[in-house]
């Protein structure tokens, strides 16, 4: 999977991608991460990436040029599956999301700032709009370093073990039951006895059903 990131400050994003799972994702060539400095492409004598919102009010707002000339750039070297756009008034990312997104071939992410970007960017070239949560942050760029993340380690090859990403919680609509490993006993607190049974079938029983109710505790809307 190829996947390009517009930013005005891909430090941010290449510091959270360069590491453990999405590093060893990368130098297996399993995923190709692009950063592209908007800044770059603006073709205003100070390099300027914003300006002034029309109608007054607080907050400056990204420019179309070098946000677009970026984007027309790239599009015409090879076809997007999604052009996203990180924003807090976007559908708000979910397991099912990142499942579907994993399964795409080259991904564009823009990333906004300040108010946000001029509404046309958004109505000429954006196809998907992603928020991480109800919560507004700086800029985008957590937000796809979240995104990016979450869809990578779904690529196969990437995790060790084939099967964990899908007995991840969430997965399923479940969250994942509590994990254990040595010492079997800590100061008198013991792992259940059942997962030291090497009884496979009651030990899967047993995670569906703290599975279960751990969701049901937790997240209950899930259920
Ligand atoms: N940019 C600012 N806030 C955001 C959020 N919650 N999700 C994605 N991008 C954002």
């Amino acid at each position: 999977m190829r996947i390009d990131i517009l930013t005005i400050l891909p430090e941010l994003i290449e510091g959270a991608l360069n590491h453990s799972i999405m590093k060893r994702a990368q130098d297996k060539g399993i995923a190709k991460i692009h950063l592209h400095n908007i800044r770059d492409y603006s073709t205003h004598r100070q390099k300027s990436v914003d300006d002034y919102q029309y109608g007054g009010g607080a907050g400056m707002v990204m420019t179309i040029q070098p946000i677009a000339d970026c984007i027309e750039k790239l599009t015409l070297e090879r076809d997007y599956d999604e052009l996203i756009y990180m924003t807090p008034d976007g559908e708000v990312l979910n397991q099912t999301t990142c499942n579907m997104m994993s399964l795409n071939k080259n991904l564009l992410i823009l990333c906004g700032h300040y108010k946000g970007v001029d509404q046309r960017i958004r109505d000429l070239f954006i196809t998907k709009e992603i928020s991480i949560g109800s919560y507004v942050l700086s800029g985008g760029e957590l937000g796809a370093a979240v995104l990016v993340d979450s869809i990578v380690r779904l690529l196969p090859g990437v995790l060790n073990d084939e099967t964990s990403a899908l007995t991840d919680s969430f997965q399923d609509n479940l969250l994942a039951p509590p994990v254990y490993t040595r010492p079997a006993d800590y100061k008198g607190h013991k792992v259940p006895d059942v997962l030291l049974s090497g009884n496979q079938k009651l030990i899967e029983e047993w995670r569906m059903q703290k599975a279960i109710e751990t969701t049901k505790q937790k997240r209950p809307d899930l259920l």
